[in-house]
């Protein structure tokens, strides 16, 4: 499959989604609406502030500012599965960081907590959920690195955490 088709095949799936999802618009945060579609654009990643019912948590000593998760999903991500901890497909992205997932409706539908709650669980504990997060997303950019693509993301902690 070419990658043009997969991101048809992508889109369309994304514009069926939208559908169905109007249906139930008002059970969706702003920032889905705002979009063309499911995927937030940036985020800050730090599931102990957005969960703090979550127990075990690091006390968001360690974010991501502004990561950029749609440009990740819709382009970085295309044709580089090889370089991932998880396996995905160019027509569902999704699944080299939200592990197991099988839809976009099934990451952006359900409750965000429950969802990483059962994310963590599934690893076995917050510690191993942040070690889980290191190998999905520094071991594609060292990866690549490795590999010599003239692209790649950072590496080293402070250039995702800040200082
Ligand atoms: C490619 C980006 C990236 C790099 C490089 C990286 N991290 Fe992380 N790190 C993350 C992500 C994403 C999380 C998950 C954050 C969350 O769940 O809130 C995380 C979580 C953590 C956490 C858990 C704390 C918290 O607030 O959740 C610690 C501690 C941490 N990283 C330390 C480090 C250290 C030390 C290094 C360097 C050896 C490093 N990280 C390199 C992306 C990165
Ligand atoms: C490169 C990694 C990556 C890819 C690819 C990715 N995501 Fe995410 N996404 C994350 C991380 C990390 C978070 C923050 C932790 C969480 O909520 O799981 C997140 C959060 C989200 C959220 C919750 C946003 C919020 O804070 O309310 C939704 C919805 C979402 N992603 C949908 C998607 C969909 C749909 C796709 C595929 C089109 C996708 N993501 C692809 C990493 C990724
Ligand atoms: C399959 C490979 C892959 C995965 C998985 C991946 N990245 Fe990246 N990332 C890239 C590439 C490629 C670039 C550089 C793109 C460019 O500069 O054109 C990049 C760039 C970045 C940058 C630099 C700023 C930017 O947006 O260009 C940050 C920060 C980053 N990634 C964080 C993350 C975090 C956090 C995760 C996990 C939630 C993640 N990445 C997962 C491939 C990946």
């Amino acid at each position: 499959m070419s990658k043009d088709s997969g991101r048809k095949k992508f889109s369309l799936r994304t514009v069926l989604g939208s559908a169905c999802a109007a249906a139930m618009l008002f059970a969706l945060p702003a920032q889905l609406m705002a979009g063309e579609g499911q995927i937030p654009d940036k985020i800050t990643i730090n599931v102990q502030a957005g969960c703090p019912q979550i127990a075990g948590l690091d006390q968001g000593k360690k974010e991501v500012k502004e990561f950029s998760h749609k440009l990740h999903a819709e382009k970085y991500l295309l044709g580089k599965s090889e370089y991932a901890a998880h396996p995905y497909t160019d027509a569902f992205t999704c699944a080299a960081c939200h592990v197991g997932a099988q839809s976009p409706e099934m990451i952006s539908k359900a409750d965000k907590c429950a969802r990483l709650t059962a994310a963590i669980d599934k690893e076995g504990g917050p510690k191993k959920y942040k070690e889980m997060m290191h190998a999905v997303c520094q071991n594609c950019h060292k990866n690549m690195k490795k590999a010599g693509e003239s692209k790649s993301g950072p590496t080293k902690c402070n250039e995702c955490h800040g200082k």
